[in-house]
């Protein structure tokens, strides 16, 4: 991961949406350029997000500051549950309206690729609308879209007596449907003591795997609960959040091909004084990503750049380190490493610009907007 190759007054030759080649200046052909003034980065690929809700959740951010911890204001009524009300109570074409208003201050961020979850539904119906608004913002929007369902993000209201029922409905019902109708790339599941069991979990993603959903894991981010092995276990394509897992599942994490992804702008935003052990996963052979958890109860950064500084700062990375885990691999946790995140030949020609004279900045200026021009698909993004 702490491998880079810095290259110095070098050229990309796109030829349609891909990089056909890559190498020094002097040798490149002298036709159609642009110049760029600034580190040329791979694009950007914010792994993890929940990019489609309504409104901010600042009642709960002022609850947690006077002391109040996140499970409490979820139990009040406040959380995830808030969020559920909210989505569940607005059209497709409002939620549209902000979910492109906020993809695109990502983008503007560098996200080139990025991966959207549903789950502030919990029902079919408005699961759907969110997985039918990334769709058409997949089509609206220059960055790459990757659709993930996250049904049991939750137990909603309606099946707190009978949570049972719930996991079925969404084995049963939810997932075959999102399936059908290619609606989602991914599934995930929020695996933690008092959301939803490792054994439920299992259950979850094992219906997702059967109707040919990719698995990821919201896996130990509060407390451990087994989230990290039983990732590893399902061959899933990434363990998230990771703050609270164990010594096994960090051996579990380095012995498979499961990325760890780690976002350490929720742990800051939650006032939590931990983090997760980023460097004893790397030293253990696990892959680690870094990415934004966007979302309202959280994580309300739109910046990958910020959350590779809090990778510096508050997990021990290199800035190498960084830059390795929102490129190449945020593209392996979300199944992409084959074209995605690297400034190779055959690779997608997804680039961004960042205004620097050091390529180690992009992870230095803390929460200041280093990047001046994105590419997506060999295109340029409107500024
Ligand atoms: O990744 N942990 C679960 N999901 C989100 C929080 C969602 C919310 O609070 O609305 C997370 O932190
Ligand atoms: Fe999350």
């Amino acid at each position: 991961m702490a491998e880079v190759e810095v290259l110095r007054d070098a050229a990309v030759l796109i030829d349609g949406k891909r990089i056909a080649w890559v190498g020094p200046r002097r040798d490149a052909p002298n036709v159609g350029v642009v110049e760029v003034n600034g580190v040329l980065f791979p694009g950007f690929i914010d792994c993890h997000t929940h990019a489609v809700f309504g409104a901010p959740r600042l009642d709960d951010q002022e609850r947690r500051a006077l002391g109040v911890d996140y499970k409490a204001i979820a139990a009040a009524g406040g959380g995830i549950l808030q969020s559920v009300r909210d989505v569940r109570s607005r059209t497709e074409d409002e939620l549209e309206a902000l979910t492109r208003s906020r993809l695109s201050a990502l983008i503007a961020h560098g996200a080139t690729t990025i991966e959207v979850k549903s789950g502030y539904g919990l029902e079919l119906e408005s699961e759907l609308k969110q997985l039918r608004v990334i769709r058409r913002l997949a089509d609206a929007l220059p960055a790459t879209l990757i659709p993930t369902f996250l049904g049991a993000h939750e137990v909603p209201p309606e099946y707190r007596g009978n949570r049972a029922a719930y996991v079925q409905l969404v084995c049963e019902a939810m997932i075959p449907t999102v399936a059908r109708e290619g609606l989602a790339r991914c599934c995930d599941v929020f695996c933690e003591p008092g959301v939803f069991s490792a054994s439920e979990s299992r259950q979850i993603l094992t219906a997702a795997r059967r109707h040919g959903l990719a698995v990821k894991l919201h896996a130990d981010e509060l407390e451990g609960s087994g989230g990290a092995e039983l990732a590893a276990e399902l061959g899933a394509l990434s363990a998230d959040h990771l703050a609270a897992v164990s010594d096994a599942g960090i051996k579990a994490l380095a012995a498979s091909a499961t990325v760890a992804v780690l976002l350490p702008a929720t742990m800051i935003f939650l006032g939590k004084r931990s983090q997760a052990p980023a460097r004893r996963l790397i030293e253990a052979g696990a892959a680690v990503a870094l990415a934004t958890d966007y979302n309202p109860g959280t994580s309300p950064t739109m910046s990958l750049p910020l959350v590779m500084a809090l990778g510096v700062s508050q997990l021990g990375l290199r800035h190498a380190e960084t830059v390795t885990a929102v490129t190449i691999n945020a593209a392996a946790a979300l199944g992409l490493a084959a074209e995605r995140g690297q400034i190779a030949a055959g690779y997608v020609a997804d680039l961004v610009v960042a205004a620097v004279d050091d390529w180690r900045e992009v992870a230095y200026w803390l929460g200041s907007d280093v990047v001046s021009n994105v590419w997506t698909a060999g295109s340029a993004c409107p500024a």
